[in-house]
């Protein structure tokens, strides 16, 4: 089976991870502010950050706002990125050369890892096994963060993946799948299939669990059109109400039906 670290053109643009980061600070903000014991020197490592470490930086403005003292770490696969990122280090941002074995020192644990946008080939089988030695850094109740956006970060998808408590807390459970939209491309709920994190993109059909997701969300939008709610976000919130009345675990929260967001978060995880 082909592997999946491998290094691609590595492109990147600013603002691409800008919704994800605004998701992060808002939900899990005490993740992200804990500084109780392991906690203190817990990092946030960005996996695969590219030709140019702007995602990297621009996530750490972010999360510095909650939690000043942040160390973040960007690791790049391509040895001549993660030198040229050298330029952007300070004393709480470092960018090391490395791979999903993520070159961290035991005495810093993760507290957030983030894989955005470097599944995009290899055999999609081997993405159980990506995830589980990404956990492994995670303190637990850590997150992982895997999947992809378009070039602009105008639709984005992702696994949430959190590491577990006591027994077993090395395997990540696949607590939620998060969507975003900024409308700037209309909506419908179709427009995520090309973006949907690398193990489920070919599994949009009949007969597989995510089939069944879409063609609720779908039956939801196409409802809320029949009713005219046809401006993309009025749609897009209309299509989430009717979607969480369809598939239990879609979250109803007010900000992240007009920001964009939609997050399905059944209960033991999503099984697929
Ligand atoms: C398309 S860029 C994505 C940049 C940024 N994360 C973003 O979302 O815009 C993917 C980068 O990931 C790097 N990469 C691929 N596999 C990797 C791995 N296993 N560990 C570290 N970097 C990796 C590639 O070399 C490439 O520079």
């Amino acid at each position: 089976m082909p592997p999946l670290d491998t290094k691609t053109r590595g492109r990147t643009s600013r603002g691409r991870l800008r919704a994800l980061d605004a998701f992060l600070c808002r939900f899990e903000r005490p993740l992200l502010e804990r500084r109780d014991g392991p906690w203190a020197h817990a990092v946030f490592v960005d996996v695969g950050f590219g030709e140019h470490p702007w995602t990297t930086l621009e996530s750490a403005q972010a999360f510095r706002a909650l939690n000043p003292e942040l160390a973040v770490v960007g690791v790049e696969l391509d040895a001549e990125r993660a030198r040229a990122a050298q330029a952007d280090a300070d004393a709480r941002t470092s960018f090391r050369e490395g791979g999903f074995a993520l070159p961290l020192r035991p005495d810093e644990p993760a507290r957030l890892v983030r894989a955005m946008n470097l599944l995009r080939q290899g055999a999609p089988e081997r993405v159980p096994e990506v995830h589980r030695t990404l956990t492994r850094y995670l303190l637990p109740s850590g997150l992982l963060v895997e999947g992809s956006a378009d070039a602009t970060g105008a639709v984005m998808a992702a696994h949430l993946l959190r590491r577990g408590v006591g027994e077993g807390a090395e395997l990540p459970l696949r607590e939620a799948l998060l969507f975003h939209t900024d409308f700037s491309l209309g909506f419908a709920p179709m427009l995520f299939r090309d973006w949907l994190p690398r193990d489920l993109r070919r599994r949009v059909r009949p007969g597989e669990p995510i089939h069944d997701f879409f063609s609720a969300w779908s039956a939801a939008w196409q409802q809320a059109r029949t009713l005219g709610h046809t401006h993309p976000p009025d749609a897009f919130r209309e299509a989430a109400l009717g979607l969480s009345a369809r598939m239990e675990g879609v979250a109803t929260d007010p900000w992240l039906l007009s920001q964009g967001y939609v997050v399905w978060r059944p209960k033991g995880g999503v099984c697929f």
